[in-house]
């Protein structure tokens, strides 16, 4: 067997990566560590002004059962005092600090749950939420004239629901041009993706093969799919066979639901064992969904040399992601220990599931014959399909839920607002994460009598053809 290759990724940065310098006095940081160093460098304000005395945690037993906590510790409270204190509300880190242990912590856990060890072709770098680093990662990757393939459909995140045509939130304010994927029940789908590379030539002539490709492996945003681990390993040959990344966006990563020990395993993970080389995926990853949206705190595990350029980016934009949320993470975190971390994801993903077959045992009763969906085994969404033309033509999702959902009092988001390039869909996405079973069963009868006046106009617009 040949040697594992480490991809090198300078080639895939785009031109403007060159542009982001390290940020002069953050350079210099490192230096304040030498012994008997007195240091004038930093602007920092003097904690000792800052009106916070202590900072108090009060976990809830958690989803899970009891956090790990050593010796006499109330294993319910988390106290952030003195230098500990300082750290989180300090802006630059003074010491070796709790925010570079926090990546630390991180890339053992990854290594715990990805199965790869330590070496050069990784680390992991924490942002402000997964969004943040992904931004900044295609900022790294993407010049002008760039292809990138885009798994679809896709969450636009931040874009309002009513933004018909577009590109994936940020993606849209980035050069480069967004080629379609097309995803299924079962998500992206290795066979279209290998239909538009083997054609290339002919439908993109004298453009270069695309350089990224994003997806959603996990309960994605807005389907619900997970792609089983014999589609990744073909999505894999094709990025080396077509040398394109792999940007995995795995922010559900932690809320499967499926069956135990059945989960697939990560890009990141695979990648050596069926590529024979590393660097080419980039990961992201989000407590989002486990600890706390609010916090913004996400990580991503790539290639240092791409990890370098998003750094940079962030010390030269919003200098750092809040020490205070990674902070409180790192102090839950090293307490749990990465199986009390898993254990409480275990147990958020079994409240989703339970919500998961409340909303479907509602939506069966009120919407059946009239709308049907695939059970998703991560996350928090149902990507339901409106069957309205009596020759089981697709409709169009988009008057159905603009129009009649609304008036009949129910918000769900039309198929279209995920078509980065436009295009009818007979599909609407429904969140369960929030909903309580009496407003579900209301909101799915409400669902249904829209579906039912859409059938019926389609009806007399078939005989009226007829
Ligand atoms: C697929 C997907 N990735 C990433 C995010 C954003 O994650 P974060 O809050 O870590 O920025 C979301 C938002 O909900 C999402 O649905």
């Amino acid at each position: 067997m040949s040697p594992p290759i480490t991809l090198d990724i300078a080639p895939f940065l785009s031109e403007k990566s060159q542009l982001w310098k390290a940020c002069g006095i953050r350079g210099l940081f490192p230096l304040e560590h030498i012994p008997g160093m007195i240091s004038l460098l930093a602007g920092r304000p003097n904690t000792s002004t800052f009106p916070f005395d202590s900072i108090t945690m009060k976990l809830k037993p958690t989803l899970a059962g009891m956090p790990a906590a050593s010796g006499d510790e109330d294993p319910f409270t988390i106290s952030l005092e003195e230098d500990e204190l300082n750290e989180a509300l300090q802006c630059v880190p003074p010491l070796p600090t709790r925010l570079m242990r926090a990546e630390q912590w991180l890339e053992k856990f990854q290594s715990h749950v990805h199965k790869r060890v330590p070496d050069a072709s990784w680390d992991v770098t924490v942002g402000s939420g997964s969004q943040d680093l992904m931004y900044k990662a295609c900022e790294a990757l993407i010049s002008d004239g760039d292809h990138i393939l885009l798994e679809t459909p896709v969450s636009l995140h931040s874009a309002s629901w009513y933004k018909t045509p577009g590109t994936l939130g940020f993606l849209a304010a980035l050069p480069g041009t967004l080629v379609e994927v097309r995803a299924d029940s079962e998500g992206l789908n290795p066979a279209n993706l290998e239909t538009i590379l083997l054609n290339w030539e002919t439908t993109h002539p004298g453009k270069p093969y695309p350089k990224l490709l994003y997806t959603i492996p996990s309960g994605s945003n807005p389907t619900g799919a997970s792609i089983p681990e014999h589609r990744k390993i073909e999505v894999l040959k094709l990025a080396k066979k077509y040398n394109f990344l792999i940007l995995e966006d795995d922010a559900y990563a932690f809320v499967y639901y499926g069956p135990e020990g059945q989960q697939a395993r990560s890009y990141f993970a695979l990648e050596l064992e069926v590529n024979g080389e590393m660097g080419r995926v980039v990961r992201f990853d989000s407590f989002s969904k486990v600890l706390s949206s609010g916090m913004r705190l996400g990580y991503m595990t790539a290639s240092p040399r791409l990890s370098t350029v998003v750094s940079m980016i962030t010390s030269n934009t919003n200098l750092q992601p809040s020490s205070l949320a990674q902070v409180m993470a790192y102090a839950l975190l090293s307490r749990w220990g990465p199986e009390g971390f898993l254990a409480h994801c275990a147990g958020v993903a079994a409240f989703y599931r339970a919500r998961r077959d409340v909303f479907e045992r509602v939506a069966r009763k009120h919407l059946s014959g009239l709308a049907e969906w695939t059970s998703p085994i991560a996350g928090m969404f149902l990507y339901i399909k409106l069957l309205v033309h009596p020759d089981g033509r697709d409709a169009d999702s988009e008057e159905i839920v603009r129009v009649k959902a609304v008036s009949k009092g129910v918000l769900a988001v039309p198929g279209t607002a995920f078509m980065p390039l436009g295009g009818a869909t007979p599909f609407l996405r429904v969140s369960f994460s929030l909903i309580e079973e009496d407003k579900a069963d209301e909101a799915c009868r409400r669902l249904r009598e829209a579906i039912l006046e859409a059938r019926a106009e389609a009806v007399a617009a078939a005989s009226k053809n007829a």
